[in-house]
């Protein structure tokens, strides 16, 4: 069983090219008196390790690999993909990415590749090669770490001809093509293949169509590079899993569903966006989400040790909040906590970032946080390995995600600007985490069968295949909620005639007739007190009951929520926005109906974040302490953070965390303010 199935991890990227051998021998004994026992090595090397093209020279990360070894700490190898080296700029200057107005990025930052450059592909499939051949079957090597986040967009010449090429994959004849794009508007039909470019730059509004193909190929094309260097890396007799870090941050270019199946271990990266207490739901948002894609444990490959970037500054992340953020990841599922970056850097683009190792040196509040973590994963190490059967988190509450919901939504000119997947999805899932229940996030057409409730947050373009799935959902009992501005058009982004959402009409028993987005700052209120924003519709029942109406406006007395009984199960539907604080209620409300409960019920409210997490060896309670005053957690089991019996209960300070193994799965907590 490879080792990431069994212990948790911790450490980080970790790059001794920026600093002198005496640093190295540094660096491993604080690694050995933090207790980390894995490093990500190599992501930004290529220029070290191939000084000149086809020359290699990897003495120095013998030498590395050679300390780690007997620092006794395991490593991740990056193949250095993400970051071409000069020299190859220069002689391949084709391979740089292009911008859809047309401008070549030049060298000087990193990620300077065009992903679909037949140099490029090569290059970085040499590189791998070598890499496995020289370290694939070392004993301390944990994984492959291919490339660092996939996610450069390019518009130039090679991507050109690799969309053409997968769009006559795709559609077959131009016909189709012409069909699905709507060309006959504006002039847009194509008479030859050699006529398609990817979306670039225009005078004036692009086609959505185009826009949002392109960026499945996008994914697909960065994929198929994955896969590449997946195959050399096998080639070369590596045996060790294989992953890539994906990346969650305000952009998307991935359609996470189709990869996983090529990843051995499914790992993100994760940077809080917020200083607020938003931010613990931030966490739960990108485990969550992280969890869901692997289906089962993941790996959580980056997060910063002590700084918050938001807006123009970098704010600072105090140690009991690094400990249980990292610990919310834990919760859910990740085999540890691995940060970037092990040392910070002294210069270099990076320079301010924030590290393990700070600017300060090991003497320092940061470092201290670092030693208590490693010792902290350490006692708790029993929650790695996966329970014989079921999900390591439980959740009877699910949520929609697909990245071609995202790329919808952005294309331009809808009916409000201001729509946005993240957001959407964000917001439900703030929701549920409020109530302090478990979720999980499904794809289209995924295993819903054991999810009571399942929300579709804003979801513009739909497949008759998902709409048939989430009508059989409804049908063999499930409850569905969904979002305005769903299923409104179908997969080519062609709007479904005869009223919105025409893709769902049926299922959620409604007719829209009018979409009437609301003004900046305008919010209405509800017949049963919420107050909306942003979007309201004209909304006709057609099998629907209102469940609550438009209280004001131009539309009062209108259906605003309708919902439609299917049998044992039920289908909602919100026609319009509902303020955070509306929606967290209609979240607990509609959760409390259909029997979904919270982890600890009597946590919820005191700011003491509960997780459950299933293990070999039993039934885990993550107990995170985010609020300000103190509380007695009662209930039978043992927390492994203290090493004491909760049976009489433990006091749990603001900032706190425990870990209790619990004697009973889902036994009673009482959670009591002090
Ligand atoms: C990304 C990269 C890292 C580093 C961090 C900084 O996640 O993978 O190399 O640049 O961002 O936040």
């Amino acid at each position: 069983m490879p080792d990431h199935v069994t212990r948790l991890h911790f450490g980080g990227d970790y790059n001794p090219e920026q600093w002198p051998r005496d640093v190295w021998v540094e660096d491993m004994a604080l690694m050995r008196r933090a207790g980390v026992d894995t490093v990500t090595i190599g992501v930004f090397s290529w220029a070290l390790l191939e000084p000149r093209e086809g020359e290699y020279d990897a003495a120095w990360l013998d030498d590395v690999v050679g300390m780690l070894d007997e620092a006794e700490v395991g490593f991740f190898l990056a193949t250095p993909t993400a970051s071409p080296p000069p020299w190859f700029t220069r002689a391949h200057p084709d391979a740089l990415p292009v911008r859809p107005d047309g401008t070549r990025l030049t060298h000087g930052s990193r990620d300077t590749y065009a992903i679909s450059a037949p140099a490029y592909r090569q290059a970085a499939r040499r590189v791998a090669r070598f890499l496995a051949e020289r370290y694939g079957d070392h004993p301390r090597l944990r994984g492959w770490h291919v490339h660092n986040e996939y996610g450069t967009l390019d518009h130039g010449p090679h991507a050109e001809a690799a969309f053409r090429s997968w769009l006559r994959r795709r559609y077959g004849t131009l016909a189709a093509l012409n069909d699905a794009w709507c060309t006959a508007f504006w002039s847009q039909h194509y008479g030859d293949w050699a006529d398609i470019t990817p979306p670039r730059a225009t005078q004036y509004l692009a086609n959505p169509a185009q826009v949002v193909d392109f960026r499945r190929f996008s994914s697909d094309e960065m994929l198929a590079a994955f896969l590449e260097q997946k195959a050399e890396i096998r080639a070369a007799g590596s045996a060790a899993p294989v992953t890539t870090n994906f990346m969650l941050p305000t952009w998307n270019h991935l359609d996470q569903w189709a990869w996983r199946e090529h990843l051995d271990l499914v790992s993100v990266d994760h940077y809080l966006d917020t200083t607020g207490p938003d931010g613990e739901a931030h966490v739960a948002y990108g485990a969550d989400l992280t969890r869901s894609w692997a289906g089962g444990p993941w790996l959580l490959m980056e997060q910063s040790a002590s700084g918050i970037r938001v807006g123009d500054r970098q704010a600072f992340k105090d140690p009991d909040r690094m400990i249980r953020n990292s610990l919310g990841y834990v919760a859910r599922g990740s085999q540890g906590a691995l940060f970037f970056q092990w040392r910070a850097s002294l210069g270099g683009a990076e320079t301010w970032h924030s590290a393990l190792v700070p600017h300060a040196g090991a003497d320092s509040r940061v470092f201290d946080g670092a030693v208590r973590l490693g010792a902290l994963l350490d006692r708790i190490g029993e929650v790695a390995a996966p329970p014989a059967d079921g999900p390591v988190v439980e959740a009877d509450a699910a949520v929609l995600w697909d990245a071609n919901g995202w790329w919808s939504l952005e294309t331009s000119h809808l009916p409000h600007d201001g729509l946005d997947y993240a957001s959407e999805v964000r917001a439900t899932h703030r929701a549920l985490w409020r109530a302090g229940v478990a979720v999980d996030f499904v794809p289209p057409g995924g295993d819903v069968s054991r999810h009571r409730v399942l929300f579709v947050p804003s979801h513009m373009a739909m497949d008759a295949g998902t709409a048939a799935w989430l009508a059989r959902y409804v049908e063999s009992g499930g409850h569905l909620v969904v979002g305005r501005f769903t299923g409104v058009a179908d997969e080519h982004q062609r709007v479904v005639p005869g009223g919105y959402p025409g893709v769902l009409r049926d299922l959620l028993g409604v007719r829209v007739e009018e979409l009437r987005p609301l003004g900046d700052g305008e919010t209405l209120a509800l017949s049963d007190g919420s107050v909306v924003e942003q979007w309201t519709e004209r909304v006709h029942l057609a099998g629907a009951e209102p469940v609550a109406t438009y209280a004001e406006g131009d539309l009062a007395g209108g259906p605003a929520v309708t919902r439609r009984a299917v049998g044992s199960g039920s289908v909602t539907y919100l026609s319009t926005r509902l303020v955070q604080r509306s929606l967290d209620r209609f979240v607990a409300s509609l959760l409390a109906e259909h029997g979904v409960a919270a982890a600890v019920p009597a946590a919820v409210g005191t700011g003491v974040e509960a997780v459950r997490r299933r293990a070999a060896s039993g039934s885990y309670l993550f107990l995170l302490h985010h609020g300000d005053r103190a509380v007695r957690v009662k209930g039978p089991g043992l927390d492994l953070v203290e090493d004491a019996r909760t049976d009489d209960g433990i006091v749990l300070e603001p900032g706190q965390v425990a870990v209790v193994r619990e004697d009973e799965a889902a036994a009673a907590w009482s959670v009591t303010p002090l």
